[in-house]
């Protein structure tokens, strides 16, 4: 067996990929894990430095990259990465949607502005993004799409209520769009993570929550992490892109429509937690979990 078996399967390289977010945490693995694969890039983000940083990484290896930083929810600025893109490029095969995101809180506490914001900044620009992009790919003869979502989708995620409905949504277009445009060779998947450390995840929760998140200990993180992921460790950036590498690979030539989870087990658990001091994998906390929860036992505890 040779090294390049997975590369033949691939074909991944000399292909075209335009990545809307592909500048830092997530987008940058993305980025470098195409530009790897012999992937050519285009990528925006709104963080110039980090465009730029990434830009030249992927430079190193090899591919063609144009870089434009542009704030992929502000429609004529997305179109304007796009026109660059086709002046620059003989056309796009490959589409990966990052952007998206949310700061946490509760719906009554929020504006209709703010829910407009949200929705568009999780499915709006991608309808956008999508509707630039799959005219080339019909001209190309194929290509695959790969929108953002989050496990938050997939399950009743109290404080992040607009999010959530708007990546449902994101997800079941993705499945329509796929059916759609089945016979002209487009695949159109999603990949949903949860939990992975980023910026992004970080600015989803208060100021005073991150500072808390940020005090506690390794272990107690460790703890933590193996109470609520089944594998004991969050996916990285890296094993994130592995799955945008596979979605938009020709391993995946006949998987269209779809979810892919890479959240080391968190979806598949939906709720069962691994409890400590002994207790495994439960529903619900039960009998030392409880007395550990609610010391006082006196039934009150909010
Ligand atoms: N990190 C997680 O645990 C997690 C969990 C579930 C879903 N997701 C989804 O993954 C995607 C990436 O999330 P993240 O926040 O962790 O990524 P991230 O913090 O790694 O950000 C990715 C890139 O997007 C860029 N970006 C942000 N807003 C932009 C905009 N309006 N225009 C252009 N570029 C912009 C950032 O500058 C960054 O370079 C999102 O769609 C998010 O909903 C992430």
């Amino acid at each position: 067996m040779t090294q390049a078996f997975l590369d033949d399967r691939a074909r991944l390289a000399g292909r075209i990929a335009v990545v809307v977010g592909g500048g830092g945490g997530i987008g940058r693995a993305v980025s470098l894990g195409l530009a790897g694969a012999g992937v050519h890039l285009a990528i925006s983000d709104i963080d110039g430095a980090a465009l730029a940083a990434t830009a030249a990484e992927a430079r190193e290896l090899g591919v063609e990259v144009l870089a434009i930083e542009a704030d992929a929810t502000v429609t004529t600025a997305l179109s304007g990465f796009y026109d660059d893109v086709l002046r620059t490029f003989e056309g796009i095969d490959i589409l990966v949607n990052v952007v998206g995101g949310v700061k946490r809180g509760q719906f009554m506490d929020s504006t209709p502005d703010e829910w407009q914001a949200d929705i568009h900044r999780n499915y709006g620009y991608a309808l956008e993004s999508i509707h630039r992009a799959v005219p080339s790919m019909i001209l190309r003869g194929g290509g695959s799409v790969v929108n953002f979502t989050t496990i938050e989708a997939h399950r009743g995620a109290a404080t992040f209520a607009v999010y959530a409905g708007a990546k449902a949504g994101l997800t079941n277009f993705t499945r329509a769009l796929a059916v759609e445009l089945g016979l002209k060779n487009i695949r159109v998947n999603t990949l949903a993570s949860d939990s992975t450390p980023s910026a992004g995840n970080l600015k989803a929760i208060s100021a005073e929550l991150r500072e808390e998140v940020l005090a506690v200990t390794p272990e107690q993180h460790q703890g933590g992490r193996r109470m609520y992921i089944p594998m004991g460790r969050a996916a990285s950036v890296d094993d994130i892109a592995n799955g945008v590498l596979f979605l938009v690979s020709d391993l995946a030539a006949s998987v269209t429509g779809t979810t892919l989870h890479v959240d080391a087990g968190t979806y598949a658990a939906s709720g069962f937690m691994n409890w400590p001091n002994g207790l495994g994998h439960l529903p619900a906390p039960l009998g030392n979990a409880l007395e550990l929860l609610f010391p006082e036992a006196d039934g009150q505890a909010a």
